[in-house]
């Protein structure tokens, strides 16, 4: 690859505690070949070697009391900086609950962009003063606490990478997933044609594809109505 190749590459690179955990389920499969392919690269940065007391300590007691450590904005600060040093253009993340839900669109932007450097929490979280002198975006996966912020990163660089190009051979099928249309996806169905009394619906096996696609789609707007009425709502069809 020459500079200006890697120059292009979308690039994740990670702080935290536990940098052995990367690339984890990150290096296989789809994002492992992407990644040995030279489509995307990664860095996990080990923020305890920014700690510069004896005990490499990267936490302490929270002014005001309560339970828990906190995450030393210091130790941070000079991890951030290290991660920055040389991609300055790379988004800053920091996956805590308190941040926006993550959604598809959120994904799509991310993976537009030249990548993102993940900032992954522990104990009670990360003091504030880093998020208030390094500005970047607050991303939650959802309304549940983890012990760590290092399986929201690979979720949301999973996310990412999948949507880069030439990560997925066929781009059309990244066209109709969940979140694209606004819609849930529609059921899928493979052989057997017939599996324990159920059989694949005969449209499917019609080899009419307009009546294949048209099929599809109303059964994704029927699944989204059901489930997720707020989806639903947003496409435009709320007040049915
Ligand atoms: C035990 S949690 C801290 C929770 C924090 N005290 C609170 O109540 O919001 C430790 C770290 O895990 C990560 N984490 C936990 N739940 C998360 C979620 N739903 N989304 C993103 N990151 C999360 C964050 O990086 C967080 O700093």
């Amino acid at each position: 690859m020459n500079e200006a190749e890697a120059d292009k590459m979308w690039r994740a690179r990670v702080l935290t505690i536990f940098p052995d955990m990367f690339p984890g389920p990150l290096g296989v499969s789809l994002t492992g070949q992407a990644l040995s392919r030279g489509l995307w690269s990664l860095q996990a940065i080990d923020i305890r070697s920014f700690a510069e007391d004896k005990h490499a300590s990267v936490d302490d007691v929270p002014f005001g009391g309560g339970p828990g450590m906190v995450m030393r904005p210091d130790v941070i600060g000079r991890a951030v900086e290290a991660a920055r040093s040389g991609v300055e253009d790379l988004p800053l993340v920091y996956l805590t609950p308190r941040g926006a839900p993550l959604k598809q669109e959120m994904v799509r932007r991310l993976a537009d962009g030249p990548g993102l450097i993940a900032l992954c929490g522990r104990f009670e979280g990360i003091d504030q003063r880093v998020m208030d002198v390094f500005p970047g975006e607050e991303i939650s996966l959802g309304d549940f606490v983890l012990s760590g912020g290092e399986l929201p990163a690979m979720t949301l660089i999973d996310a990412c990478v999948r949507l880069l190009p030439g990560v997925i051979g066929a781009e059309a099928s990244l066209e109709e997933e969940s979140f694209e249309t606004g819609l849930l996806e529609y059921p899928h169905y493979t052989r057997p044609r017939e599996w324990r009394g159920q059989a694949v619906p005969d449209v499917l096996l019609s080899g009419h594809h307009e009546n294949v696609r048209a099929w599809r789609h109303a059964q994704a707007e029927e699944i989204t109505r059901q489930r997720r009425p707020d989806l639903w709502e947003r496409y435009g069809h709320g007040n049915i």
